[in-house]
């Protein structure tokens, strides 16, 4: 085996058995957590705050798929929004929790877009990330906790992406609202 894929194996194999302790751990008010990816969501950049809260080395996530971080809590549901988003070109807001290397969850507000070249060409996309609101968290663990249940009705990832994003949908839409529009809603209400 190749040096690489030695590597990305230990990485897929430390990911499978790193589990949430239920420690939470908050964002101080000014921490703008940033990440850089290429097109295939690989991380390329990541700062200080986003290594001080993911708990991680800089060697340890550049060249890492953004998966690194990914909390088993998080419905398929939202990132399928989020790549969809990308893929037309637009920027996207998002809640997201995130799973620390110390197995601390820590949720932030994130901000992706996508990066352009001197030609207009999409590069790679760009992440940053706040501390949401404590308002804005009651609102947004129950509509996840309903989109994962949903989920884990359903054997393939593929179909439970589906079926995640079809509640999401159908949930928002009986408050007349868009993901994006719900994610403004809380801002405008709590700030982040
Ligand atoms: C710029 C950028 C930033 C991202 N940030 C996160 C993040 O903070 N947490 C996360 O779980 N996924 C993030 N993603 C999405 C991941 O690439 C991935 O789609 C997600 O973790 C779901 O992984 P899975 O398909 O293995 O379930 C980001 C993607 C991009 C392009």
């Amino acid at each position: 085996m190749t040096s690489a894929a030695t590597a990305t194996r230990t990485a897929r194999d430390q990911r499978r058995t790193l589990r949430p302790t239920g420690e939470e751990r908050l964002l101080a008010p000014d921490d703008l957590i940033v990440s850089k990816t290429d097109l295939r969501g690989v991380i390329t950049y990541a700062n200080e705050s986003f290594l001080r809260c993911s708990a991680y080395a800089e060697e340890e996530v550049i060249g890492r798929p953004h998966n690194l971080v990914r909390h088993p809590a998080m419905p398929r549901a939202v990132f399928s929004l989020l790549w969809d988003t990308l893929a037309r070109g637009e920027e996207v807001f998002a809640y997201i929790a995130n799973l620390a290397a110390d197995g601390a969850t820590y949720w932030v507000l994130a901000n992706v877009t996508p990066s352009y070249d001197a030609a207009g060409k999409v590069v790679g996309y760009h992440s940053s990330r706040r501390a949401p609101s404590p308002g804005a968290l009651a609102a947004v663990r129950p509509l996840y906790q309903r989109l994962l249940a949903e989920e884990r009705r359903h054997t393939s990832g593929p179909a439970a992406a589906a079926a995640g994003a079809a509640l999401l949908c159908s949930v928002l839409a009986e408050q007349g609202l868009t993901y994006d529009e719900f994610v403004w809603s809380l801002i405008a209400r709590g700030g982040f």
